[in-house]
């Protein structure tokens, strides 16, 4: 009984770590597409065919319910692969409607009119594909008014975050949120729309200033997780939990060790 998390890289730990508190009896495969990372510069067309072909290798081995824990990927391929129709009994969701959900005070599933919300100014930070795609503005659009977003393409910060080289990424995050308060000098609200940055939260939060109230992913994706599970505890699958990148295990194993301060070993996928 297992349910696959997908992301390009270790970005998805973020979401993983947080479902695992939340569902401890709940087995996760973790599927790191590390051999194609960064997603996030990217062409469109290229995001849909690597996440489409992660997704059903996790179907195959028997995770009905798959978790784009990546935005990037759910930007640029979760809505086409549900046009194009799921196989019976296997699910995809992906992680940008908790995140909206939470910022404009819904609860889960609420499907009435847009309306006008605490939020006005919201900072987004998230990767160049994301960004261009506006999925984050499209989802926001159905269901809150009046809420001016101004996004930073944050380029770097997830190859930097992918090679370990934590003073580089911290870095790049302080130029990137500089960046963003030039175009909107007191954001109320920051979303971190890559599931990489919480893994940089204390600089996020540093250089945006303590007033400055920072989403991100992981709680919010596993306590909706466990909702849905709720209800749909059939979606549990089968197989067993583990990690599989596409990448060098031992090199990914030893980054995710260091970033969860526990040990994680990596299989080949
Ligand atoms: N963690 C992915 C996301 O949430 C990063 C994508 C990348 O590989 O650039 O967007």
């Amino acid at each position: 009984m297992a349910v696959g998390i997908f992301d390009s890289g270790l970005g998805g730990l973020t979401v993983l770590e947080a479902a695992q508190k939340r569902l401890p009896e709940v087995e996760f495969l973790y599927y790191a597409d590390s051999a194609h990372a960064p997603y996030g510069v990217r062409t469109p067309e290229d995001i849909f065919q690597l996440t489409r072909a992660a997704v059903h290798d996790l179907w195959n081995r028997g995770c009905d319910l798959v978790i784009l824990a990546c935005n990037t990927a759910s930007a640029a391929a979760l809505r086409r692969m549900q046009e194009e129709g799921v196989p019976p009994g296997k699910r995809v969701l992906g992680v940008f409607v908790p995140l909206i959900e939470a910022l404009t005070e819904r609860q889960w599933g609420d499907n009435s009119p847009p309306r006008e919300v605490e939020v006005k100014n919201v900072a987004l930070f998230a990767t160049p594909a994301t960004v261009a795609s506006r999925a984050f503005q499209r989802e926001l659009a159905f269901r809150a008014i009046g809420v001016d977003v101004e996004a930073q393409a944050c380029g770097g910060v997830v190859d930097a975050i992918e090679e370990g080289d934590l003073i580089l990424a911290e870095a790049l995050v302080r130029s990137h949120v500089d960046a963003l308060k030039r175009k909107m000098p007191s954001p109320q609200a920051a979303i971190l729309g890559c599931t990489h940055y919480p893994l940089m939260a204390e600089a996020f939060q540093d250089a945006l200033g303590p007033e400055v109230t920072v989403y991100s992913q992981g709680d919010l994706v596993a306590a909706s997780l466990a909702d849905y599970l709720q209800r749909h505890p059939n979606m549990l699958g089968a197989g067993k939990g583990g990690y599989l990148t596409t990448g060098k295990p031992a090199t990914v194993g030893s980054r995710a060790t260091q970033f969860l301060r526990r040990k994680i070993e990596f299989q080949a996928a």
